[in-house]
């Protein structure tokens, strides 16, 4: 119960005492070890409740597209939510989400071209999931549920997308949920298998197919580039082999673009990067470039065809997905990067980040630098020659004891994370250049050096 205590009482501490922060170790929090609370953003950065800036290299959590602290941007929900501030999409259209589908239409590649909306990323792929179940169960297939999806994948947290993530740290504490879920080996081409050659990667989508019986799969979920595990890129043609499998046994391919879609990968769809048509994509984050929460699920002809006939309905919703603020805020979203040509400052500026990443390699620390557009990472070794990585309790102390902390404190916002080997990931603002690399490396380089001298001990 909230108390007069209250009264009085520092942000800081009411954050400490009352906010429960997602996958955050909150015992963490408290004697002198602040929660950082971000309370204002322009362009590339963001201060904190002290004054302090930050160069804002996640763009909120793959989010913030083009950039922080757009008016015009914000004024378009402000004056959605005048003129109609909320109606759902449950039997029921409103003018900013009938306008944005059809936008959206007009933007992705192929025949995708119905959209449901959600509220957010994880929605999506619940939403993408349940419908390549009822679609197989409306074309006469009633036993295709599973989904293929890759290790160590991030698809999301709600029981059915868990199914699909494939982190098990993720996993282990809600087992069991939804059956069906299955995985195959990722993309990273730093540490393949033995016996693995690049090629073989999508074969082990065909294997497990087989092995699981072509009759039981209904889809395959897969980003263009995979987050989780540090930016794994596809090899040459793996996409195109993919859809060639998914064909061949009537499975659904759903392309997960939380992250990638909205010009992170310097296209408006991580597809069209990659030049292959899926079935499905799973899209959020980046659509509004996160001034209001809005995702989508964008579904081919073919798949959305058997729900258009006769009595057929997808028995699926959400109360607040397609909200009109949302939608509205997306609209504008995409006017900016039209007219701002915001995707065209990705194009042109992409060697030029991954030029700054690579420069970083004489770090006896930098392992490997991979990814595609603006979504890098930076993957951390022991040892540049054998690539021997950190055990657990190592990769707990250089990240979580040193390198996390020392980037922030040093101004800088990005990732450093463990959920495979230990990677730093950078995904800045899509309006950012090379001063803003400049800063980047200003900031990096240091820490990492540091980082290198302290594992050399
Ligand atoms: C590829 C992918 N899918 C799904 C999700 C879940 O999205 P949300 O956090 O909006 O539920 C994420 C979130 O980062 C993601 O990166």
């Amino acid at each position: 119960m909230a108390t007069m205590e209250q009264k009085g009482a520092t942000l800081q501490e009411l954050a400490q005492r009352h906010l429960w922060l997602h996958f955050s170790r909150m015992g963490a929090y408290g004697d002198g070890h602040d929660i950082p609370v971000i309370v204002r953003g322009d362009g590339c950065h963001v201060w904190d409740e002290h004054g302090n800036k930050y160069f804002d290299g996640l763009s909120a959590l793959f989010c913030v597209n083009i950039g922080h602290g757009r008016a015009d941007v914000a004024q378009a929900g402000a004056k959605q939510a005048e003129e109609l501030g909320f109606f759902t999409n449950w039997s029921y259209a409103h003018p900013r989400a009938i306008e944005l589908a059809a936008r959206i239409a007009g933007l992705t590649p192929g025949d995708l071209n119905r959209v449901f909306f959600t509220s957010g990323g994880g929605e999506a792929v619940e939403t993408a999931l349940k419908l390549a179940r009822q679609y197989h169960k409306l074309t006469g297939n009633p036993n295709k549920t599973k989904v293929i999806a890759r290790e160590i994948a991030y698809h999301g947290t709600t029981l059915g997308a868990l199914s699909a993530t494939g982190i098990t740290a993720l996993r282990a504490p809600f087992e069991p949920f939804t059956p069906g879920g299955c995985h195959v080996p990722n993309t990273n081409q730093y540490r393949l298998r033995p016996g693995y050659g690049p090629e073989m990667l999508a074969d082990a989508v065909e294997e497990r197919i087989l092995f699981e019986g072509p009759e039981t799969v209904a889809a395959v979920i897969m980003e263009p580039v995979q987050n989780a595990g540090g930016c794994f890129t596809p090899p040459e043609g793996y996409f195109q082999r993919i859809r060639e499998i998914c064909d061949r046994y009537d499975v659904l391919m759903i392309s997960d673009e939380v992250i990638c879609s909205w010009g992170r990968l310097g296209e408006w769809f991580g597809a069209q990067r990659y030049d292959y048509q899926p079935d499905l994509i799973t899209t959020a984050k980046g659509i509004t470039s996160a001034y209001a929460p809005l995702g989508a699920l964008i579904a081919s002809d073919k798949v959305a065809e058997p729900f258009m006939e006769g009595n057929a309905s997808f028995m699926h919703g959400f109360t607040f997905a397609g909200h009109p603020i949302g939608c509205a805020v997306a609209l504008a979203n995409i006017d900016v990067m039209e007219h701002e040509g915001v995707i065209d400052n990705v194009r042109e500026n992409e060697a030029g980040f991954r030029a700054m990443l690579d420069s970083l390699r004489d770090i006896p620390v930098v392992g490997d630098v991979r990814g595609a557009g603006y979504f890098h990472a930076i993957e951390l070794v022991k040892d540049q020659d054998t690539k021997e990585s950190f055990d657990d309790d190592e990769s707990e102390s250089l990240l979580r004891g040193f390198l996390s902390d020392e980037l922030f404190r040093r101004g800088l916002i990005c990732r450093a994370d463990d959920r495979g080997d230990p990677v730093i990931q950078l995904s800045p603002p899509l309006i950012s250049g090379p001063e803003h690399f400049e800063e980047i490396e200003g900031i990096l380089r240091p820490t990492l050096e540091e980082a290198a001298r302290r594992i050399r001990g």
